[in-house]
């Protein structure tokens, strides 16, 4: 098992990575029950019902009045207003007091709400996440970034809330779809595209699946470099660099998500586009050359990932989308470019006319 931790003073918190994680998030849950202390744990209904030997086994060793599940559906939809009132109700129902730990057993979505409910619940309780993903172990899992989404864009309503503890046990991966499995690898070349060029290479030379050997040392190494840069700039108030260099991809990837509909793309492939069109926009402002541009998409490729449109968009309604991104600041879009591959850069310095071109080559 892998270990690393987020360095944030008092709130420092370990990570754990691997087979056996879970084990020591139950560990936890135990230690707590007897300490007396109550907790509830938001669970995805898909992972309850792929692991449901292993998990009932396990919740039914902690005692039934300190230990409650409350079921998840996992979809974005979830992330809504009405589901936490009623998850706080949940809460309340289970006699959670001030003492009381929130666990997130899930993906982004469940990591997400649990997280934001734990935020607002009497002012705040303890939260611990427990991802399932590969997207939620690499990304949304560490950090302490949790949300809702409202009618005028998705996570607009949130709290910064670092979790006690990570516990990413790899076995929950061999039973996530494929395709969702790929969405986390679009994220994981993210990283190394921001800063680590040899990880890039080691990326391209083999396909990583569930069941690669190298898998919990990838996922140890994304925590890793998410952590340092969470420990620098929590709130991403830095004016360069700082936490926005995690949105390598993503202001080119949330529009996608946008203007196709949310759900015809899954963040990850959009994220993966993403990539394509901030590499180009990256040789475009001569960074990149064509042969970097072709190895970041050969990467993005051997992960089963997308690297063009399925259906065609206007540049015109991306460029809208991307100008109503909540990282514009003051009318300017941020972007994060590459310098090179594995050195990446935050800049407002692009203007609409260099992305509109772009778009206009990729579309
Ligand atoms: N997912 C980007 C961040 O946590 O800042």
């Amino acid at each position: 098992m892998e270990k690393g931790s987020v360095s944030l003073g008092k709130r420092t918190y370990d990570i754990f990575v691997g087979r056996g994680a879970f084990n020591l998030a139950l560990e936890k849950l135990s230690e707590l029950c007897s300490e007396g202390r109550c907790s509830v744990c938001v669970a995805d209904s898909e992972v309850l019902r792929a692991h449901s030997k292993k998990l009932s086994e396990s919740f039914g060793k902690l005692p039934r009045e300190k230990f409650f599940v409350v079921e998840e559906s996992g979809g974005e939809s979830a992330k809504s207003f009405s589901r936490l009132e009623e998850l706080c109700d949940e809460f309340a129902s289970a006699k959670l007091d001030r003492s009381g730990s929130v666990f997130a057993l899930g993906g982004g979505v469940v990591g997400d709400l649990a997280g934001f409910a734990a935020s607002s619940y009497m002012r705040g309780v303890d939260f611990y996440q427990v991802p399932t993903t590969l997207l939620a172990m690499v990304d949304s899992s560490v950090g302490g970034k949790t949300g809702i989404n409202i009618s005028a864009g998705k996570n607009l309503v949130g709290a910064f809330k670092q979790p006690k503890g990570v516990y990413a046990d790899t076995d929950f991966l061999k039973t996530l779809p494929p395709r969702e499995f790929s969405a986390g690898m679009a994220e994981v070349v993210k990283y190394a595209l921001i800063s680590d060029a040899d990880f890039f290479e080691e990326l391209g030379a083999e396909r990583i699946d569930p069941e690669s050997e190298s898998l919990s040392k990838i996922i140890a190494k994304c925590c890793e470099m998410k952590a340092a840069v969470v420990a620098s700039d929590e709130m991403e108030t830095s004016p360069v660099n700082g936490r926005a260099l995690l949105n390598l991809g993503h202001t080119f990837g949330h529009a996608i998500e946008k203007c196709a509909g949310y759900g015809e793309y899954l963040h990850g492939e959009a994220v993966s586009i993403g990539l394509v069109l901030t590499a180009l926009l990256s040789r475009n402002l001569g960074f990149l050359t064509d042969s970097d541009v072709e190895r970041i998409k050969r990467v993005l490729t051997l992960n089963d990932l997308p690297v063009k449109l399925r259906s065609p968009l206007s540049a015109e309604e991306i460029l809208k989308a991307m100008s109503l991104d909540k990282k514009s600041s003051r009318g300017r879009k941020k972007f994060v470019v590459m310098k090179s591959i594995g050195k990446s850069e935050t800049s407002s310095e692009v203007s609409d006319e260099e992305v509109v071109s772009v778009l206009r080559e990729f579309l």
